[in-house]
């Protein structure tokens, strides 16, 4: 990685942050290099987004160090502001604005000249497949089409940090496709994303290294194979249940169970994989299952583990 790269790392060190009597950042320890996408995963409440935005100075901290490059962010919040770009998790305030003169002027406020922002505007309705809407007042578009436009906007001329919060919510499955390149091009490009994420499997694709916070802390870091490493040795055996099935009972070499709607998903050794098998071949065989599928664990098992949060698995599987 060249020097002048390596310099504009993104540091967070023995960050906290309380409301009252609530520690939503307990000391939060990372870094993030340019060209990287970090992801940050945990359930709600977790303390994700109290991180962003004292990143990106909206939240001044109770201690810790913040920094980019030569860059004290926490001294310096209108610095903070200037170099990292930032999509809110709430919806981007643009009910008066066409999407595209939306794109346009956060492009220019944020210091990109017009010929660049307006290619660049372009480039993103394209590539984000939202050209139908492009003169489309904010006041009338969809949740989903209006959180692209949000995206759009605050890329149309980034920062060396992009921290985005929740980008894909309300994003229907094709455009979250394109939206996750757009996020994977301005890695290449060489700016710092910093993603926060409900989404495992989507993260999982998406992002070089991710944390897993739970109540303000971090409880593990890596790439999405170094965490799943932990879990190497074990398979994931997922069982549809049939309507109005009760749990059944469980055999022993279950290590890990967790149910959703009809959707019991275990963990077992792969040494008992053939008894999993026979298992769920019997349940099904006692009209209990419809369906079973025996696999690879995947980083959601890992972040059910850390964190108990069987709701990503439901969001998955729904
Ligand atoms: N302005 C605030 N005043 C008081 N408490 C707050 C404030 N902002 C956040 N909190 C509390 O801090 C904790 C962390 O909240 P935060 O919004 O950072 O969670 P999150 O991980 O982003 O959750 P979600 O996934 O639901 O967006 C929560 O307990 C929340 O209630
Ligand atoms: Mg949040």
């Amino acid at each position: 990685m060249p020097e002048e790269r390596r310099d504009w790392s993104l540091r967070v060190r023995d960050l906290v942050k309380t409301f009252k009597e609530v520690r939503a950042n307990d000391g939060i320890t990372l870094r993030v290099e340019p060209g990287e996408v970090y992801g940050l995963l945990g359930p709600n409440g977790a303390g994700k987004s109290t991180l962003v935005k004292q990143v990106i100075g909206l939240l001044a901290p109770d201690s810790g160090t913040i920094t980019l490059g030569p860059y004290d962010l926490v001294a310096d919040p209108d610095a903070a502001r200037q170099l990292c770009s930032y999509l809110p998790q709430a919806q981007m305030p643009i009910a008066s604005f066409r999407a595209r003169q939306a794109i346009d002027i956060t492009g220019m406020i944020r210091g990109g000249d017009r010929d660049t922002v307006t290619r660049r505007r372009d480039e993103l309705i394209e590539a984000l497949d939202i050209g139908e809407w492009r003169d489309t007042l904010g006041a009338k578009l969809s949740g989903g089409v209006r959180r692209l436009v949000g995206f759009a906007m605050v890329t149309a001329c980034p920062g060396r940090v992009m921290v985005l919060d929740e980008p894909t919510n309300d994003v229907d499955p094709l455009r979250r496709r394109l939206l996750w390149q757009e996020v994977r091009r301005l890695g290449d490009a060489g700016v710092a994303v910093l993603l926060v994420t409900h989404n495992v499997m989507e993260a999982e694709r998406a992002v070089d290294r991710l944390a897993v916070i739970d109540r303000g802390r971090l409880l593990a870091e890596g790439t999405p194979s170094s965490l799943k490493a932990e879990d190497r040795g074990r398979l994931r055996l997922q069982v549809m249940l049939g309507p109005r099935v009760e749990t059944p009972a469980l055999p022993p070499f279950v290590q890990l169970h967790t149910r959703v709607g009809h959707n019991l998903m275990t963990v077992v050794a792969e040494a008992e994989a053939a008894h999993a098998i026979r298992w769920a071949q019997e349940l099904m065989g006692l009209g209990l299952a419809e369906e079973y599928a025996l696999g690879a664990t995947t980083l959601e098992d890992v972040y059910i583990r850390l964190t108990g949060d069987v709701e990503a698995a439901g969001r998955e599987a729904g």
